[in-house]
């Protein structure tokens, strides 16, 4: 993906990378904090990939505990041992921690962190203890390194670093930052995007829609993301997800933009009357609302593995009005079957609509269906994973459950069907781009 590349040329996003290279040649950890979204995240990886540096993941949760990123014990043949978890292997492989959420810590972690953080320490259950390179050749020069072992203790490189993400709070929901912790991190705001870099990068996505139509929908999106908005109830608007749906409508330039607003943005389903009216009226203000000519993709009409070497994509097609697009999509390992394997699924002319408006979505970003209790959501993402010749791998999830962080990805999963019931919608946004209604 061209633009992806092109983010990391914007002026803002190459000021935060040199901030963070130079606070990472002081020594020193960091926390980036600014709205929800993938930015602070993507910015973090890229200065990984720029300086070629290792990571360790962890996204915290109100049921983080100190196991997960300490040790965890596991019992393998009939005995138990313990297993280095990412703060651990971090520190004593000399990578970068990227801890996200720090908002979402509760107190129990963090001693922890407080300790690995200010000292470069830290006590395992299995007996060991994680040492600062710099007491550690201090002790070298009066101790043996056999000596230093048969005490257990470990030296922690002196290239391991920390980058924590999070949010503000308040504004955002979550634990405010305990003080201790919050000063041993070198901070820095990473707000969106500045309209002038943002408006760039749209540009350089969508050379089929015109500049007029994509200043539109960033100064529309901009505005629900203002104070003004904020007074009102509104929620942000997913401004990251913006260059996914300019994606789309460069492919499909015809299409209706006020639909794939409702994509992003499905407030018909989140807000009350007020907050509907105000969502109508900047649209009205930004001249983004339909007009007759605009249409909606009605049905897919071909599925074919991508030509070339290509193993996991597929070429699909799609009818809008009186036209056919073929775009490429990620596909799966199995059969394509574009004619539905189950006897029982009934496809109705919306049910048409909903699978080609969902591969729209595929093809630029994960996406989230939502309605009533047994409205069809799950049978329709069965459809949808089989005529791309996905398995499937549902999860329930009745709150934030540990069960989503914890998973261990060993198995070829590649559609995993979330039944989400009480995710907050803030969390809903920031991931998922087709929200299908
Ligand atoms: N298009 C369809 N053709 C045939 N059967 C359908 C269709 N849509 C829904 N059903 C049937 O309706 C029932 C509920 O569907 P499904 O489980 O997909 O709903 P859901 O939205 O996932 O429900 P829940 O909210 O409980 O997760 C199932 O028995 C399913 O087989
Ligand atoms: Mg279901």
């Amino acid at each position: 993906r061209q633009w992806v590349r092109q983010v990391y040329k914007l002026y803002a996003i190459v000021h935060h990378l040199r901030w963070i290279m130079q606070k990472d040649l002081l020594g020193q950890d960091v926390f980036l904090i600014g709205p929800p979204g993938p930015l602070r995240r993507s910015i973090a990886m890229q200065y990984l990939e720029l300086t070629k540096r290792e990571v360790e993941y962890i996204a915290l949760s109100r049921d983080t505990t100190e196991t997960d990123l300490k040790q965890r014990r596991e019992i393998r043949d009939g005995s138990a041992f313990y297993l280095d978890q990412c703060a651990v292997r971090a520190a004593t492989e000399g990578r970068i921690l990227v801890l996200e959420g720090l908002e979402k810590a509760e107190r129990n972690v963090l001693p922890v962190l407080n300790n690995l953080l200010e000292n470069r320490e830290m006590q395992l259950e299995d007996g060991r203890f994680l040492m600062s390179a710099e007491r550690y050749d201090k002790l070298l020069q009066s101790h043996t390194k056999s000596e230093l072992d048969a005490w257990k203790i470990v030296r922690v490189s002196e290239d391991f670093r920390v980058i924590a993400l999070g949010l503000p709070v308040p504004k955002y929901s979550g634990n405010p930052l305990d003080p201790p912790l919050r000063s041993r991190f070198q901070a820095r705001d990473v707000y969106h995007l500045p309209f002038k870099d943002h408006l760039q990068l749209l540009y350089s996505i969508g050379s089929n829609i015109s500049t007029e139509r994509i200043s539109q929908l960033l100064s529309f999106a901009t505005t629900l993301c203002s104070q003004e908005s904020f007074t009102l109830g509104l929620p942000d608007f997913p401004l990251d997800s913006l260059s996914a749906a300019v994606q789309i409508l460069d492919s499909f330039p015809m299409m209706s933009v006020q639909h794939v607003v409702d994509r992003l943005y499905p407030y018909n389903v989140f807000l009350g009357k007020e907050g509907r009216t105000a969502v109508k009226d900047a649209l009205k203000r930004f001249e983004l609302q339909d007009s007759e000519s605009h249409l909606l993709p009605q049905r897919i009409t071909k599925v074919e593995r991508a030509h070339g070497n290509k193993p996991f994509k597929a070429d699909v097609t799609v009818q809008i009005g009186e036209k056919e697009v073929t775009f490429q999509v990620p596909a799966g390992t199995g059969l394509l079957k574009k004619h539905s394997r189950s006897d029982t699924f009934i496809k109705t002319s919306s049910h048409n609509q909903l699978l080609a408006e969902m591969m729209q979505s595929h093809m630029v970003k994960d996406m989230c269906l939502i309605g009533g209790k047994g409205c069809g959501k799950t049978v329709i993402a069965k459809e949808f994973a089989d005529i791309l010749g996905y398995s499937i791998e549902p999860i329930m999830l009745y709150q934030v459950s540990k069960l989503c962080f914890k998973y261990d990805l060993k198995y070829n999963i590649q559609v995993l069907i979330l039944c989400i019931y009480s995710l907050p919608l803030s969390v809903i946004l920031k991931t998922a781009v087709g929200l299908h209604i």
